[in-house]
């Protein structure tokens, strides 16, 4: 392993209290903070800047997937809260990713694509209709990201290596679905372990029950650090 493999930790919970309880057993010097749909819904803004204030940085995975105008705005408002990390779904198609990315003007804060969720197998392609495989799909969403400016993607991590040589040096892959050891994957589908997620190429690994349901949940932290950077 050459390059450094950042850690966001995915803070899902409805309650500000466990949120900050959580956070304040992280440190900033070894993972970002994730906050998604549940805890923004629950706390709003201001739960950003608190984690900012803390000095972590943030991944707002709000996903936003709506007509361009709506991605845009919604993009807009989420410059403004002082994030490092916000997302659409490529689903939305390209020229709502194009308006997402005329709305991100600080070159700071990475605007990522959500290909296929790490949830969905190939009976989600099969269900909703489209056409090919699981990999022909992310592939194709994949390089729509790419091709409306966007930064990065949020895919599988066995994903990557069909993907890299088709997307900019400088592309930015992120995972989630990360499960250590024997523990479960819950409703994770396609996961995989750190240090293969780090060996298909990711950039970022998102991590949540793994640790957050941990009973010392900096030692499971510093756990995945330690293996990233040894
Ligand atoms: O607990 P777990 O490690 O499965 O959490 C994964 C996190 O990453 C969740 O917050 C989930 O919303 C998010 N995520 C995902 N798959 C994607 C994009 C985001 O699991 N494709």
């Amino acid at each position: 392993m050459t390059k450094k493999t950042d850690i966001f930790v995915a803070i899902d919970t409805q309650s500000l209290e466990n949120a900050k309880k959580l956070v304040n057993q992280l440190s900033n010097r070894h993972c970002g903070i994730k906050i998604g749909k549940e805890l923004f819904t629950s706390c709003g803004p201001e739960i950003v800047q608190w984690v900012k204030d803390e000095g972590f940085k943030v991944f707002l995975d709000l996903k936003f997937h709506d007509i361009p105008n709506t991605v845009m705005k919604a993009c807009e408002a989420a410059s403004r809260i002082n994030v490092d990390i916000i997302n659409v779904h490529t689903l939305g198609g390209k020229e709502m990713m194009l308006a997402a990315k005329n709305a991100v003007s600080n070159q700071q804060i990475k605007l990522i694509g959500v290909t296929l969720l790490t949830s969905h197998s190939h009976d989600f392609i099969k269900e909703v209709g489209f056409n090919g495989s699981i990999d022909d799909c992310v592939k194709r969403l994949a390089i729509n990201a790419a091709e409306s400016g966007l930064d990065g993607i949020v895919c599988a991590a066995p994903d990557i290596p069909n993907l890299r040589k088709y997307m900019p040096s400088n592309f930015i892959f992120i995972t989630p679905g990360i499960r250590l050891g024997k523990i479960n994957n819950d409703d994770q589908k396609r996961a995989s372990n750190p240090i293969d997620a780090v060996n298909f190429g990711s950039n970022i690994l998102v991590i949540g029950r793994p640790i957050t349901g941990d009973l010392n949940p900096h030692e499971a932290l510093l756990n995945v650090y330690n293996q990233l950077n040894n």
